[in-house]
C-alpha cells in the first residue's frame, strides 16, 4: 500500500514539473538586427520580434526566456536545445523547412540593396556590381543569394552580425549592401553620419531564396507547439496586439 501510494505521489509530482516546464519556454535570437531585435542602451531587448514574441508568451501564459545567439549557430543551437524555438527575423523557405517547422508567416518585408548616395548606381545587376564589394550577414538568405547571382563578379564579404557589416559600410570599406529591407532603413537610411540610397527595385523573388515572410522556427516534432504559436498569433491579429506592437516600429 505505501509503495502504490508513494508511486502515486511521484506520478503527481512529476506531472505538477512537467506542467511547469510547459509553461516555460527559451526563444534563440541574434541580435543586433535593428529594428527586429537590439538592445536599447541600457541593454534590454526590444525590438518588433522581442516584443511580439513576448505577447506571443503572454498570449500563450508562457513564460519566455530570450536566449542570445549568433546567426551562423543560430540552427544548431534549436536542434541542440539550447531554446525550443527561433524568433530571430527567419525567413521561411524550403531549403530551411528540411530541417525546421514554421509558424505561419508574422511578417513579409522584401529585401533591397543599400549603397551610399554617392554611389551612382540605379540597378544591381551583373554589370553594375563588377568589382564592387558587397556586404551579407554570413548565412542569410542575403548571402545565399549575392553569393550565387553575383559571386563570380564582386567580391563578398559576410560578417558574422548585421552591425559589424553597417559599421564596415559606414568606415567606406564596402560599396554595397544586401539586407532585409527594414533593418537597411533602419541602421542605413536613418544613418546620421552618411546619406545612403536603396539602389533598385525591392526583391521578393525567386521564391526559392526569398520564401515566404519571415517565420517562428520550431524542431520538426514539436506541431503542438508551433500550432500554439499560430493560435496565438491569430489572436493577436484578431484583436488589434499585432498592429498596435508593428505601429511601434514601421510606419505604413
Ligand atoms: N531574413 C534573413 C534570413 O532569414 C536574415 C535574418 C537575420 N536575422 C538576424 N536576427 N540576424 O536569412
Amino acid at each position: 500500500k505505501l509503495l502504490t501510494f508513494s508511486l502515486l505521489s511521484l506520478a503527481v509530482a512529476a506531472t505538477a514539473a512537467q506542467a511547469r516546464n510547459d509553461d516555460q519556454l527559451r526563444i534563440g535570437v541574434d541580435v543586433p538586427y535593428e529594428p527586429m531585435e537590439y538592445r536599447t542602451p541600457d541593454g534590454e531587448l526590444t525590438g518588433f520580434d522581442i516584443e511580439l514574441g513576448n505577447a506571443l508568451c503572454a498570449e500563450m501564459k508562457k513564460q519566455c526566456e530570450w536566449v542570445v545567439q549568433s546567426w551562423d549557430g543560430i540552427v544548431p543551437g534549436l536542434m541542440a536545445r539550447k531554446y525550443d524555438a527561433i524568433m530571430s527575423s527567419m525567413t521561411i523557405n524550403d531549403k530551411r523547412r528540411e530541417k525546421v517547422l514554421f509558424s505561419e508567416p508574422y511578417f513579409t518585408p522584401p529585401s533591397a540593396w543599400f549603397a551610399p548616395s554617392t554611389t551612382e548606381l540605379d540597378e544591381a545587376t551583373d554589370a553594375s556590381l563588377d568589382g564592387m564589394t558587397i556586404g551579407v550577414q554570413r548565412g542569410t538568405l542575403q548571402d545565399n543569394y549575392a553569393t550565387d547571382m553575383y559571386g563570380d563578379v564582386a567580391d563578398i564579404n559576410r560578417y558574422s552580425t548585421a552591425d559589424d557589416m553597417v559599421l564596415d559600410m559606414e568606415a567606406e570599406r564596402l560599396d554595397i549592401v544586401f539586407l532585409d529591407y527594414p533593418v537597411g532603413q533602419s541602421t542605413l537610411l536613418e544613418s546620421d553620419s552618411r546619406d545612403y540610397q536603396v539602389v533598385g527595385e525591392m526583391i521578393t523573388e525567386p521564391k526559392q531564396y526569398f520564401g515566404d515572410g519571415f517565420g517562428i522556427a520550431f524542431r520538426q516534432r514539436d506541431r503542438d507547439l508551433a500550432e500554439q504559436f499560430n493560435q496565438a498569433l491569430e489572436t493577436l491579429k484578431d484583436n488589434g496586439t499585432y498592429d498596435k506592437i508593428k505601429a511601434r516600429y514601421f510606419d505604413d
